[in-house]
């Protein structure tokens, strides 16, 4: 996850820099992903308050796992409704109505989750001060690896990463450069 430093007035496009460096270091930009904020926290009331973070997601050509997440389609069962379009007398008609609209569709990648309290149910964990909510982290390590994968955090801050690999059946390298936040993400995973 990435998001923009704002200074003099513009932000600092910091997410976009990354994006295009990765892309010219040889990966593939897979997929830009929207990390969603149910409740943003205010910050200094000058512009629209930041209810998103992006997520880039890079691969070397084609990803090696992808078991994308799913949801019930509301209307599973019925006859497709079909797409509507201007005939040439110009009255709309509907078009690829063939069939029944399925059981289950993969999700759209705009996530959205809580932040705050409901991050993590573990206390210890919001003695960092930019923690990433548990589900989102999930959601991820369900999607691109499978059981038995090596998870690597390169900022492990609280631990979030390694914890929830565990819960998954996953391994996991993590790095972290202080000490304080490695004595508690360790603390937080031998619970
Ligand atoms: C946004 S936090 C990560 C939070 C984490 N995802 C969690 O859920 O707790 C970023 C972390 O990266 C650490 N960090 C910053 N630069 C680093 C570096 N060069 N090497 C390792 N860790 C670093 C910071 O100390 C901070 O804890």
């Amino acid at each position: 996850m990435v998001n923009d430093q704002t200074k003099n007035y513009s932000e600092s496009g910091t997410s976009f820099r990354q994006a295009l460096e990765f892309k010219e270091l040889g990966f593939s930009i897979y997929d830009t992903m929207i990390y969603a904020k149910n409740n943003p926290p205010p910050l200094n009331h000058t512009r629209y308050e930041q209810g998103f973070e992006y997520m880039f997601v890079f691969s070397k050509g084609k990803v090696r796992v992808f078991n994308p997440l799913k949801e019930v389609c509301k209307h599973h069962g019925r006859n497709r409704t079909g797409t509507r379009r201007l005939d040439k007398e110009g009255s709309l008609k509907s078009i690829n109505t063939k069939g029944f609209v399925k059981e289950e569709k993969i999700i759209d990648n705009i996530w959205w989750y809580s932040v705050g309290k409901s991050e993590s149910t573990d206390k210890i964990a919001f003695q960092h001060e930019a923690i990433f909510p548990e589900k989102l982290v999930r959601d991820h390590i369900l999607s691109w690896s499978n059981e038995g994968d090596l998870i690597l955090d390169i900022f492990m801050g609280s631990g979030t990463v390694a914890k929830v690999s565990l819960e998954n059946k996953r391994n996991f390298i993590g790095f972290e450069v202080s000490k304080e936040n490695c004595e508690n993400a360790n603390k937080r995973i031998g619970k």
